[in-house]
Protein backbone atom coordinates (compact mmCIF):
# COMPACT_ATOMS: atom_id res chain seq x y z
CA UNK A 1 0.00 0.00 0.00
CA UNK A 2 1.01 3.36 -0.82
CA UNK A 3 2.36 5.32 2.24
CA UNK A 4 -0.26 7.95 2.89
CA UNK A 5 0.14 11.91 2.15
CA UNK A 6 1.41 14.22 5.03
CA UNK A 7 0.39 17.53 4.20
CA UNK A 8 2.82 20.32 5.41
CA UNK A 9 0.17 21.70 7.41
CA UNK A 10 -0.42 17.84 9.02
CA UNK A 11 3.63 18.35 9.87
CA UNK A 12 3.83 21.47 11.05
CA UNK A 13 1.25 20.50 13.42
CA UNK A 14 2.80 17.03 14.62
CA UNK A 15 5.83 18.60 15.38
CA UNK A 16 5.14 21.32 17.54
CA UNK A 17 5.92 19.55 20.91
CA UNK A 18 9.64 19.67 19.26
CA UNK A 19 9.31 23.67 19.56
CA UNK A 20 11.01 25.33 22.02
CA UNK A 21 8.04 27.19 22.81
CA UNK A 22 5.81 24.67 22.59
CA UNK A 23 2.49 27.08 22.34
CA UNK A 24 1.49 26.56 18.50
CA UNK A 25 2.56 30.21 17.83
CA UNK A 26 5.80 28.70 15.07
CA UNK A 27 3.18 26.50 14.12
CA UNK A 28 0.78 29.24 12.70
CA UNK A 29 4.08 30.88 12.08
CA UNK A 30 5.13 28.34 9.44
CA UNK A 31 1.88 27.69 8.24
CA UNK A 32 1.78 31.72 6.94
CA UNK A 33 4.89 31.49 5.44
CA UNK A 34 3.75 27.91 3.50
CA UNK A 35 0.85 29.76 2.27
CA UNK A 36 2.61 33.11 1.12
CA UNK A 37 4.83 30.61 -0.98
CA UNK A 38 2.05 28.81 -2.48
CA UNK A 39 1.01 32.27 -3.29
CA UNK A 40 4.65 33.21 -4.64
CA UNK A 41 4.98 29.80 -6.52
CA UNK A 42 1.86 30.57 -8.35
CA UNK A 43 2.61 34.23 -9.70
CA UNK A 44 6.77 32.70 -10.50
CA UNK A 45 4.81 30.36 -12.67
CA UNK A 46 2.80 32.73 -14.51
CA UNK A 47 5.71 35.19 -15.13
CA UNK A 48 6.02 34.17 -18.86
CA UNK A 49 2.38 34.92 -19.23
CA UNK A 50 1.33 38.17 -17.02
CA UNK A 51 3.24 41.50 -17.71
CA UNK A 52 4.89 41.04 -14.41
CA UNK A 53 8.46 40.81 -15.77
CA UNK A 54 11.60 43.68 -16.18
CA UNK A 55 12.95 46.01 -14.01
CA UNK A 56 10.88 47.47 -11.32
CA UNK A 57 12.94 50.78 -12.16
CA UNK A 58 14.13 51.39 -8.13
CA UNK A 59 17.56 49.91 -6.48
CA UNK A 60 17.60 47.85 -3.67
CA UNK A 61 19.10 48.78 -0.58
CA UNK A 62 22.31 46.84 -1.92
CA UNK A 63 22.45 48.33 -4.95
CA UNK A 64 20.99 46.32 -7.26
CA UNK A 65 18.08 46.53 -9.39
CA UNK A 66 14.75 45.23 -8.26
CA UNK A 67 12.67 43.20 -11.10
CA UNK A 68 8.83 43.18 -10.32
CA UNK A 69 8.74 39.85 -9.30
CA UNK A 70 10.84 40.57 -6.24
CA UNK A 71 8.64 42.93 -5.04
CA UNK A 72 5.68 40.93 -5.34
CA UNK A 73 6.92 38.13 -3.63
CA UNK A 74 8.22 40.79 -0.78
CA UNK A 75 4.87 42.20 -0.64
CA UNK A 76 2.70 38.90 -0.56
CA UNK A 77 5.34 37.49 2.39
CA UNK A 78 5.03 40.66 4.25
CA UNK A 79 0.85 40.69 4.03
CA UNK A 80 0.90 36.63 5.12
CA UNK A 81 3.16 37.36 7.81
CA UNK A 82 0.87 40.59 8.85
CA UNK A 83 -1.76 38.39 9.53
CA UNK A 84 -0.31 35.94 11.41
CA UNK A 85 -0.52 38.27 14.56
CA UNK A 86 2.80 36.12 15.26
CA UNK A 87 5.27 38.13 13.82
CA UNK A 88 6.15 41.69 15.58
CA UNK A 89 7.95 42.30 12.48
CA UNK A 90 10.47 41.86 9.49
CA UNK A 91 13.77 42.02 7.45
CA UNK A 92 13.81 41.90 3.97
CA UNK A 93 16.40 42.47 1.10
CA UNK A 94 14.36 44.28 -0.26
CA UNK A 95 13.59 46.59 2.45
CA UNK A 96 16.35 49.00 3.38
CA UNK A 97 14.83 48.76 7.27
CA UNK A 98 13.33 46.20 9.27
CA UNK A 99 9.11 47.06 9.41
CA UNK A 100 8.04 46.55 12.45
CA UNK A 101 3.70 44.82 12.66
CA UNK A 102 1.25 46.25 14.00
CA UNK A 103 -0.20 44.31 16.80
CA UNK A 104 -3.59 42.14 16.03
CA UNK A 105 -6.36 42.07 19.38
CA UNK A 106 -3.53 42.82 21.49
CA UNK A 107 -1.38 39.97 21.07
CA UNK A 108 1.95 40.20 21.80
CA UNK A 109 3.78 38.74 19.00
CA UNK A 110 7.31 36.77 19.80
CA UNK A 111 9.03 36.53 16.62
CA UNK A 112 10.58 38.08 13.74
CA UNK A 113 11.06 36.56 9.94
CA UNK A 114 13.99 37.76 8.11
CA UNK A 115 13.93 36.88 4.39
CA UNK A 116 14.60 36.99 0.72
CA UNK A 117 11.95 36.80 -0.96
CA UNK A 118 12.73 36.05 -4.52
CA UNK A 119 16.93 34.61 -4.56
CA UNK A 120 18.11 34.62 -8.36
CA UNK A 121 16.48 37.21 -9.56
CA UNK A 122 18.54 37.55 -12.74
CA UNK A 123 17.42 34.35 -13.72
CA UNK A 124 13.27 35.02 -13.59
CA UNK A 125 12.94 36.40 -17.15
CA UNK A 126 14.96 33.10 -18.98
CA UNK A 127 13.03 30.97 -16.83
CA UNK A 128 15.58 29.23 -14.68
CA UNK A 129 14.92 28.22 -11.39
CA UNK A 130 14.69 31.14 -8.09
CA UNK A 131 13.69 31.06 -4.59
CA UNK A 132 12.53 32.17 -1.45
CA UNK A 133 15.05 32.34 2.09
CA UNK A 134 13.74 33.06 5.73
CA UNK A 135 14.94 32.64 9.08
CA UNK A 136 13.03 32.89 12.15
CA UNK A 137 14.30 34.30 14.91
CA UNK A 138 12.49 34.79 19.07
CA UNK A 139 12.64 38.36 20.21
CA UNK A 140 15.20 39.67 22.45
CA UNK A 141 13.54 43.29 23.55
CA UNK A 142 10.57 43.30 26.20
CA UNK A 143 7.49 42.06 24.08
CA UNK A 144 5.10 44.45 24.80
CA UNK A 145 6.28 47.07 22.72
CA UNK A 146 7.66 47.49 19.13
CA UNK A 147 10.59 45.26 17.92
CA UNK A 148 13.98 46.50 17.87
CA UNK A 149 16.98 46.44 15.16
CA UNK A 150 18.47 44.40 18.01
CA UNK A 151 15.82 41.48 17.56
CA UNK A 152 17.37 40.89 13.87
CA UNK A 153 20.62 41.51 14.53
CA UNK A 154 21.21 38.12 16.14
CA UNK A 155 23.73 34.97 15.69
CA UNK A 156 22.53 32.61 13.22
CA UNK A 157 22.77 30.21 16.03
CA UNK A 158 19.93 31.63 18.07
CA UNK A 159 17.93 30.98 14.67
CA UNK A 160 14.49 29.22 15.67
CA UNK A 161 13.81 28.30 12.29
CA UNK A 162 14.55 28.41 8.57
CA UNK A 163 13.94 27.06 5.28
CA UNK A 164 13.75 27.61 1.95
CA UNK A 165 11.62 27.47 -1.42
CA UNK A 166 12.77 26.70 -4.93
CA UNK A 167 10.29 27.27 -8.07
CA UNK A 168 12.40 24.68 -10.08
CA UNK A 169 10.91 21.69 -12.32
CA UNK A 170 8.91 20.95 -8.90
CA UNK A 171 8.11 23.68 -6.57
CA UNK A 172 9.76 22.20 -3.13
CA UNK A 173 9.76 23.29 0.48
CA UNK A 174 12.36 22.61 3.21
CA UNK A 175 12.81 23.71 6.25
CA UNK A 176 14.28 23.11 9.73
CA UNK A 177 13.02 23.81 13.19
CA UNK A 178 16.37 22.68 14.78
CA UNK A 179 15.47 18.78 14.90
CA UNK A 180 16.46 17.69 11.37
CA UNK A 181 15.15 18.63 7.90
CA UNK A 182 12.48 17.80 5.59
CA UNK A 183 11.26 18.93 2.30
CA UNK A 184 7.83 19.29 0.93
CA UNK A 185 6.80 18.99 -2.82
CA UNK A 186 3.97 20.95 -3.64
CA UNK A 187 1.01 18.88 -6.09
CA UNK A 188 -0.27 21.20 -7.69
CA UNK A 189 -3.32 19.16 -7.89
CA UNK A 190 -3.84 19.15 -4.88
CA UNK A 191 -2.80 23.07 -3.36
CA UNK A 192 -0.87 21.54 -0.82
CA UNK A 193 3.11 20.81 -0.17
CA UNK A 194 3.35 16.66 0.75
CA UNK A 195 6.00 15.68 2.77
CA UNK A 196 8.54 14.42 -0.13
CA UNK A 197 11.99 14.24 1.78
CA UNK A 198 12.66 13.42 5.48
CA UNK A 199 15.16 14.03 7.37
CA UNK A 200 17.71 15.14 4.77
CA UNK A 201 21.27 14.20 5.21
CA UNK A 202 24.14 15.76 2.85
CA UNK A 203 26.19 13.26 1.60
CA UNK A 204 29.39 13.15 3.35
CA UNK A 205 31.37 14.31 0.39
CA UNK A 206 30.08 14.90 -3.47
CA UNK A 207 31.54 15.37 -6.92
CA UNK A 208 30.22 18.82 -7.55
CA UNK A 209 31.80 22.82 -6.64
CA UNK A 210 29.80 25.58 -7.23
CA UNK A 211 31.45 28.62 -7.49
CA UNK A 212 31.18 32.12 -10.34
CA UNK A 213 34.86 30.54 -11.35
CA UNK A 214 34.20 33.94 -13.97
CA UNK A 215 35.44 36.03 -11.02
CA UNK A 216 38.36 33.54 -10.91
CA UNK A 217 41.12 37.18 -11.27
CA UNK A 218 39.39 38.53 -9.09
CA UNK A 219 39.23 36.39 -6.12
CA UNK A 220 42.62 35.57 -3.18
CA UNK A 221 45.58 33.86 -4.15
CA UNK A 222 44.58 30.78 -1.86
CA UNK A 223 40.87 30.75 -3.18
CA UNK A 224 42.30 30.64 -6.79
CA UNK A 225 44.65 28.04 -5.72
CA UNK A 226 41.62 26.44 -4.16
CA UNK A 227 39.88 26.64 -7.36
CA UNK A 228 42.77 24.88 -9.69
CA UNK A 229 42.83 22.43 -7.00
CA UNK A 230 39.00 21.10 -7.51
CA UNK A 231 39.65 21.17 -11.41
CA UNK A 232 42.70 18.96 -10.44
CA UNK A 233 40.42 16.66 -8.53
CA UNK A 234 38.17 16.44 -11.69
CA UNK A 235 35.27 17.50 -9.85
CA UNK A 236 32.44 18.72 -11.61
CA UNK A 237 31.14 22.43 -11.99
CA UNK A 238 27.90 23.39 -11.71
CA UNK A 239 26.79 27.03 -11.35
CA UNK A 240 23.22 28.29 -12.10
CA UNK A 241 23.30 31.70 -10.27
CA UNK A 242 20.18 31.24 -7.72
CA UNK A 243 22.21 30.38 -4.52
CA UNK A 244 18.52 28.61 -3.21
CA UNK A 245 18.91 26.15 -6.35
CA UNK A 246 22.77 25.69 -6.36
CA UNK A 247 22.52 24.77 -2.46
CA UNK A 248 19.38 22.80 -3.20
CA UNK A 249 21.29 20.30 -5.68
CA UNK A 250 24.50 19.92 -3.08
CA UNK A 251 22.23 19.28 -0.03
CA UNK A 252 21.25 16.26 -2.09
CA UNK A 253 23.33 15.17 -4.01
CA UNK A 254 26.60 16.39 -2.42
CA UNK A 255 29.34 19.44 -3.08
CA UNK A 256 30.51 22.61 -2.13
CA UNK A 257 29.47 25.97 -2.92
CA UNK A 258 31.68 28.79 -2.49
CA UNK A 259 30.92 32.85 -2.92
CA UNK A 260 33.83 33.99 -1.69
CA UNK A 261 35.44 37.73 -1.61
CA UNK A 262 36.01 39.08 -5.00
CA UNK A 263 37.60 42.84 -5.24
CA UNK A 264 34.18 44.35 -6.04
CA UNK A 265 33.12 42.51 -2.94
CA UNK A 266 35.65 42.37 -0.23
CA UNK A 267 32.99 40.66 2.26
CA UNK A 268 31.86 38.29 -0.36
CA UNK A 269 28.04 38.95 -2.25
CA UNK A 270 25.76 37.05 -0.24
CA UNK A 271 23.65 38.57 2.91
CA UNK A 272 24.59 37.25 6.30
CA UNK A 273 20.75 37.56 7.58
CA UNK A 274 18.81 36.71 4.65
CA UNK A 275 21.14 34.39 2.82
CA UNK A 276 24.25 32.84 4.90
CA UNK A 277 22.97 32.45 8.03
CA UNK A 278 19.36 30.58 6.82
CA UNK A 279 20.93 28.46 4.46
CA UNK A 280 23.91 27.32 7.02
CA UNK A 281 21.41 26.38 9.62
CA UNK A 282 19.59 23.96 7.17
CA UNK A 283 22.63 22.75 5.78
CA UNK A 284 23.99 22.01 9.54
CA UNK A 285 20.97 20.34 10.77
CA UNK A 286 21.52 18.46 7.58
CA UNK A 287 25.24 17.09 8.25
CA UNK A 288 26.83 19.71 6.69
CA UNK A 289 29.44 22.26 7.33
CA UNK A 290 29.26 26.40 6.46
CA UNK A 291 32.60 28.72 7.76
CA UNK A 292 33.18 32.08 5.58
CA UNK A 293 36.72 32.31 4.13
CA UNK A 294 38.01 33.57 6.96
CA UNK A 295 37.42 29.89 8.59
CA UNK A 296 34.72 31.25 10.92
CA UNK A 297 31.15 29.40 11.37
CA UNK A 298 28.82 31.54 9.41
CA UNK A 299 26.33 31.23 12.47
CA UNK A 300 28.89 32.22 15.08
CA UNK A 301 28.98 35.89 13.35
CA UNK A 302 27.78 38.76 15.51
CA UNK A 303 25.76 40.97 12.85
CA UNK A 304 26.36 44.47 12.80
CA UNK A 305 23.79 45.34 10.64
CA UNK A 306 21.00 44.33 8.31
CA UNK A 307 21.97 44.35 5.13
CA UNK A 308 25.41 43.08 5.91
CA UNK A 309 27.39 40.51 3.49
CA UNK A 310 29.54 37.27 3.98
CA UNK A 311 31.69 35.32 2.05
CA UNK A 312 30.70 31.90 2.27
CA UNK A 313 31.90 27.84 1.98
CA UNK A 314 28.64 25.67 2.19
CA UNK A 315 28.68 22.18 2.06
CA UNK A 316 29.31 18.47 2.29
CA UNK A 317 31.33 18.40 5.81
CA UNK A 318 34.58 16.55 4.43
CA UNK A 319 34.90 18.85 1.27
CA UNK A 320 34.51 21.92 3.56
CA UNK A 321 36.91 20.73 6.23
CA UNK A 322 39.29 19.66 3.14
CA UNK A 323 39.10 23.43 1.77
CA UNK A 324 39.93 24.88 5.37
CA UNK A 325 42.80 22.58 5.06
CA UNK A 326 43.58 23.72 2.52
CA UNK A 327 43.42 27.00 2.52
CA UNK A 328 45.47 26.94 5.92
CA UNK A 329 47.86 24.64 5.15
CA UNK A 330 48.21 27.16 1.85
CA UNK A 331 48.61 30.12 4.09
CA UNK A 332 51.14 28.71 6.17
CA UNK A 333 53.14 27.61 2.66
CA UNK A 334 56.57 30.23 3.02
CA UNK A 335 56.94 28.83 -0.63
CA UNK A 336 53.85 29.55 -2.14
CA UNK A 337 52.37 32.48 -0.12
P1 LIG B 1 19.25 37.88 -5.34
O1 LIG B 1 18.56 37.54 -6.62
O2 LIG B 1 18.38 37.65 -4.13
O3 LIG B 1 19.88 39.24 -5.35
O4 LIG B 1 20.43 36.83 -5.09
C1 LIG B 1 21.33 36.53 -6.13
C2 LIG B 1 22.51 35.92 -5.48
C3 LIG B 1 22.45 34.41 -5.29
O5 LIG B 1 21.25 33.81 -5.50
C4 LIG B 1 23.47 33.89 -6.26
O6 LIG B 1 24.14 32.82 -5.69
C5 LIG B 1 24.36 35.05 -6.51
O7 LIG B 1 23.62 36.20 -6.26
C6 LIG B 1 24.87 35.12 -7.90
O8 LIG B 1 25.75 36.19 -8.00
P2 LIG B 1 26.79 36.31 -9.20
O9 LIG B 1 25.98 36.61 -10.42
O10 LIG B 1 27.68 37.43 -8.77
O11 LIG B 1 27.51 35.00 -9.30
MN1 LIG C 1 19.36 36.21 -2.95
MN1 LIG D 1 16.49 38.51 -3.67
Amino acid sequence: MPNRIVTLDEFIIKSQKDFHFATGELTALLRDIGVAAKIVNREVNRAGLVNILGVHGAENSSGESVQKLDMYANDKLIECLSGSGECCGIASEENEDFVPLKAIESKNAKYVVLFDPLDGSSNIDVNVSVGTIFSIYRRISPDDGPCKLEDFLQKGVEQIAAGYVIYGTSTILVYTTGHGVNGFTLDPSIGEFCLSHRNIQIPKTGQYYSINQGYYSKFDLEMRRYVDNCSDENLRLRYIGTMVADIHRILFQGGIFLYPSTRKYPDGKLRLLYECNPMSFIMEQAGGKSINTRLQRIMDIKPTELHQRASIVIGSPQMVDEMKAFVERYSASPVLS
